[in-house]
C-alpha cells in the first residue's frame, strides 16, 4: 500500500497557516505556495540514489557523491498545480514538465480531462505528480492513470492538503504511489471541499471566482 508522508517540517507548517487563512490575498498565497513547494521538494527527493564521482578539488583529488539513477518528471494538474511547478524547479532544475489538465465537474465532483502533454522520454523518468488539493482523489487517480497509460512506471504524489477520502482513493487504485503531504485534514464538506482546507486553490492562486 501507498506511504503517507505528511512533511511536517517547522518551515512548512508555518507558512501553511499563511496560506489557509483567508485573509491572505492573491499575491501571498501565490508566493507561499511557492516557498512550501520549494520545502516539499527537498523533502520528497530525500531518496534519491547517489552515485560516486572522483573529481579535482583545488587542493587534491577527491571521491565525492553525485545524483544517479532516472531523470525527474514534473506533472502539474492544470490548473491549481501550476503553483507548485517554479519552487520545485528551483531545487530540481533539469526536471522536465509534463502537464495534465483536469477539472472537476461542479455537479458530479467528477474529474473532465481536457488536455495532457508529457515528455517524450518517460520510460527513462521517475514521475512527481503535483496538485495543491487530494479532495476526492478523482483527478489525482485520472492523472496518474493517465501517465500510467503512457508508460510511466514511477509515481509520487504531492500535495499541500489532503482529505482522508482522497487518500484512500489513492491507495486503493495506485497502491506503488507514494504520497507527500503537507497536511492531512478532517474530512470533505457536502460540496467536495477539504476541511478545514483552504478555500479553492486554484481560485486564490489565479484570483479568479
Ligand atoms: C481542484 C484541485 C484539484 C481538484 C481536487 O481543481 O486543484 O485538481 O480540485 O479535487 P478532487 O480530489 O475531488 O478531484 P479544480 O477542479 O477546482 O480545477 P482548477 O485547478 O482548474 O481550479
Ligand atoms: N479543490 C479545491 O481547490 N479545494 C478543495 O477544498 C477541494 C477541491
Amino acid at each position: 500500500m501507498s506511504n503517507v508522508f505528511v512533511l511536517d517540517h517547522p518551515l512548512i507548517q508555518h507558512k501553511l497557516t499563511y496560506i489557509r487563512n483567508k485573509n491572505t490575498g492573491t499575491k501571498e498565497f501565490r508566493a507561499l505556495v511557492d516557498e512550501v513547494s520549494a520545502l516539499m521538494a527537498f523533502e520528497i527527493t530525500r531518496d534519491l540514489p547517489l552515485e560516486e564521482k572522483t573529481i579535482e578539488t583545488p587542493v587534491t583529488e577527491a571521491v565525492t557523491k553525485v545524483i544517479s539513477g532516472k531523470k525527474i518528471g514534473l506533472v502539474p494538474i492544470l490548473r491549481a498545480g501550476l503553483g507548485m511547478v517554479d519552487g520545485m524547479l528551483r531545487l530540481i532544475p533539469a526536471a522536465k514538465v509534463g502537464h495534465v489538465g483536469l477539472y472537476r465537474d461542479p455537479e458530479t465532483l467528477q474529474p473532465v480531462e481536457y488536455y495532457v502533454k508529457l515528455p517524450t522520454d518517460i520510460e527513462e523518468r521517475d514521475f512527481i505528480v503535483i496538485d495543491p488539493m487530494l479532495a476526492t482523489g478523482g483527478s489525482a487517480n485520472d492523472a496518474i492513470h493517465s501517465l500510467k497509460k503512457r508508460g510511466a512506471t514511477n509515481i509520487k504524489l504531492m500535495c499541500l492538503i489532503a482529505a482522508p477520502e482522497g487518500v484512500e482513493v489513492i491507495q486503493k487504485e495506485h497502491p506503488d504511489v507514494d504520497i507527500y503531504l503537507a497536511a492531512l485534514d478532517e474530512r470533505l464538506d457536502e460540496k467536495g471541499y477539504i476541511i478545514p482546507g483552504l478555500g479553492d486553490a486554484g481560485d486564490r492562486l489565479f484570483g479568479t471566482k
